[in-house]
């Protein structure tokens, strides 16, 4: 197949069938859109099952398939990067010959601190070209890249490297967000300390106006453009395809994160299949994922799925508002030339708060844009329609998480796009065997509301367990329902078959897109020397979907400034997880209504905070408690 073959004429329904039904001779087939080293003989292994190995006998270099290969099919000179920064205001572009060379160039750095295939890099960057070239240039070499999220603090920085173990660190001086600047090299140098691991080789890229001395602090420092101007480049190493390519650690339900890790050649099979098929995006169109490298949807969608696909990705530094003002998207699709976007809802919401008319879109060009694509959280029907009025394209609402890698709903616009209805991320795709089923597995009607599950095997580019810990990965995902995954999302499938997703079913929320644990909070707020025990929800919000709100019993005999506390405890959440946990409400409560058991009943508090419909448990140790509570819930 080649990169310019459109798959059109191609039916959803057929492909569809023909994954579930033909599970090897489907994904064959896809394989081949990558360039092997040596080319795959079967698609699945159930050798390992329940673990995962896709294309056990293939073997590959990514990085290889996201850069070099296009330069020898001759397009060289076409830009594989944009770096648009509407912080500093500059614009930055790559040719995929000058990527490839960079990539190869930073390899060599790496190589030269002794980085190999299967070893470790943490990579803690904010949204610079030089996140992108770290991750390319660790797959270069056969090793796994964990990219950490610049909003974390210290400690998520700290608990990241004591998992991983890596050979070395890759960061900058300093982040810009519009009120502050952020400077990476404290927080680093604390987490390396709390690691136990201060002679770990850091390789520093230097912003202008941050500190720029670190290696006064005594560490393993090496500066990014010293050691990149005498590197010898290093060519791509060849893996195998069920070896790792990366870990991006996630929220769980408890404090500690789970290290999700993903393979080189599934990956690289379900993200080419989905450029085309998801998206319709081809070699030589301009494709913008305005997110952050830090999370998954910036690893499959800034990075690897564009480049994979030889397109032009646009990489955004900047806000949806702010920088300088809500018309920045559409500013930076006529700009650029976008064909499609790819944005979390709370984005839009953002901007439609700033602008309800889009009045600042009218100052600009956006013509090139075809369709906008939402993940990360429910696309609510409000903003769905306000997008769709304002944009005058299809918006695309699938739905993903950081486990999958890839939509598992969606609406395939390289196939007979189907039509989109509000609230829906449309029908599950190739791979995904999708059930609603109850708390005991089994199936519930059309319409009604249960636990989204997957059959086993996922489909190529899913996780392939979690990094050390197999048994975790089972006991987490694969224990609660026999032979399938569970999403730990709910939701429901109406007569056509469209999946409605309602929310989770654990205690992982979403902050603006961001993926948080209420445990890891509570952890934390829970050692603050007044606390006796909290409680810390998700509840809804307009701009964010949610925000974390947590409600604080004292020790008895403790009594402190209700405003002291909040103060003092918003600040211990933002030096132990970061700014990005967002936590700014905490109430004082007499007690916190549970169970007979001890268990904490978060789920009614939720609701009642909501303002939905609820039922006190039966089991409710103490009902004057709840009583009690719903007037201080209520007014959240
Ligand atoms: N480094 C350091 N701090 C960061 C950060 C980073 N990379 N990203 C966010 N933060 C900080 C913010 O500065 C803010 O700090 P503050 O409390 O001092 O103001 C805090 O974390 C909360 O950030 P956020 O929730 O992003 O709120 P915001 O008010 O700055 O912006 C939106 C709100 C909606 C504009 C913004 O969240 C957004 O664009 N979201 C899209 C999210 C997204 O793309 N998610 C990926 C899934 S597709
Ligand atoms: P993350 O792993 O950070 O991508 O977060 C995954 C979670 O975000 C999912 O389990 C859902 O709860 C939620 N989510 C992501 N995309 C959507 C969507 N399109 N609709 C509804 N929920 C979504």
């Amino acid at each position: 197949m080649s990169l310019n073959d459109s798959p059109n004429g191609r039916k959803y329904s057929d492909e569809y069938q023909r994954s579930l039904g033909d599970p090897e001779g489907f994904w064959l087939e896809a394989a081949q859109a990558v360039e092997w080293v040596t080319e795959p003989t079967s698609a699945y292994s159930g050798v390992d099952a329940p673990l995962t190995r896709w294309f056990p006998d293939g073997e590959l270099n990514t990085a290889w398939n996201a850069l070099d290969r296009h330069v020898a099919a001759g397009r060289g000179d076409q830009l594989a990067l944009i770096h648009d920064s509407a912080m500093v205001g500059t614009v930055t572009t790559y040719t995929y010959s000058e990527l490839t060379a960079e990539v190869a160039r930073f390899a060599g750095v790496l190589r030269a601190q002794g980085v190999g295939r299967g070893d470790r890099v943490v990579i803690y960057l904010p949204m610079i070209p030089e996140a992108a070239i770290a991750m390319l240039a660790t797959a270069r070499l056969g090793a796994i890249h964990s990219v950490v999220f610049g909003g974390f603090a210290a400690n998520e920085l700290a608990v990241r490297i004591r998992d991983a173990a890596p050979k070395a660190v890759v960061t900058t001086s300093g982040g810009l967000e519009p009120n502050r600047h952020v400077e990476y090299l404290p927080t680093v140098h604390e987490a390396l300390a709390t690691a136990g691991a201060p002679e770990l080789p850091v390789i520093v890229k230097h912003r202008d106006g941050f500190a720029t001395d670190p290696a006064a602090l005594g560490w393993n420092h090496v500066d990014w453009d010293a050691a990149l101007a005498v590197a010898q480049p290093a060519g791509p190493v060849t893996v195998k395809a069920t070896d790792p390519l990366y870990i991006l650690y996630t929220s769980g339900t408890t404090g500690t994160p789970k290290g999700v890790v993903r393979d080189n050649g599934g990956h690289a099979v379900a993200l080419l299949w989905t450029m085309a098929n998801l998206y319709d995006i081809h070699a030589g169109d301009v494709w913008w994922t305005a997110s952050d490298v830090g999370w998954v949807v910036g690893h499959s969608y800034i990075v690897y799925g564009p480049l994979l696909a030889g397109a032009t990705t646009v990489m955004y530094e900047g806000k949806p508002v702010g920088t300088p003002d809500a018309g920045a998207f559409w500013r930076v699709i006529e700009q650029h030339g976008v064909k499609a976007l790819f944005t979390a809802p709370t984005a839009l919401r953002a901007i439609r708060k700033m602008d309800p008319e889009a009045e600042l879109l009218k100052a600009y060009d956006a013509g090139s844009l075809q369709t906008l694509f939402t993940a990360g959280e429910r696309l609510d029907t409000a903003t769905f329609h306000w997008a769709s009025k304002v944009l005058g394209v299809p918006v695309v609402d699938h739905w993903w998480q950081t486990e999958t890698g890839w939509g598992i709903v969606g609406n395939p616009r390289g196939l007979d796009p189907l039509p989109i209805k509000a609230g829906s991320p449309t029908l599950p795709m190739p791979g995904y065997d999708l059930r609603i089923v109850d708390g005991y597995g089994a199936p519930v009607g059309v319409g009604e509301e249960g636990n989204i599950v997957l059959g086993l095997p996922l489909p190529p580019g899913t996780l392939t367990t979690l990094w050390g810990d197999d048994q975790r990965y089972v006991d987490s995902y694969l224990s609660a329902f026999d032979g399938y995954y569970a999403t730990g999302d709910s939701g429901y499938v109406d007569g056509d078959g469209y999946v409605y997703v309602m929310g989770r079913t654990d205690d992982v929320i979403n902050v603006a897109g961001h993926r948080l644990s209420t445990g890891a909070i509570e952890q934390v707020v829970g050692k603050h020397p007044a606390v006796a025990e909290c409680a810390v929800i998700g509840v809804a919000d307009a701009l964010k979907g949610q925000k974390a709100v947590g409600y604080v019993v004292l020790k008895s005999g403790v009594s402190i400034d209700p405003d002291a506390l909040q103060k003092e405890l918003v600040a211990l959440v933002r030096k132990e997880i970061g700014p990005v946990a967002d936590f700014k409400n905490a109430t004082i409560v007499d007690a916190l209504p549970k169970t007979r058991s001890g268990k904490i009943l978060r789920k009614t508090m939720r609701q009642i905070a909501d303002g939905d419909d609820y039922t006190v448990p039966s089991t409710i140790e103490d009902p004057s408690v709840i009583e009690n509570l719903v007037p201080i819930l209520s007014a959240r």
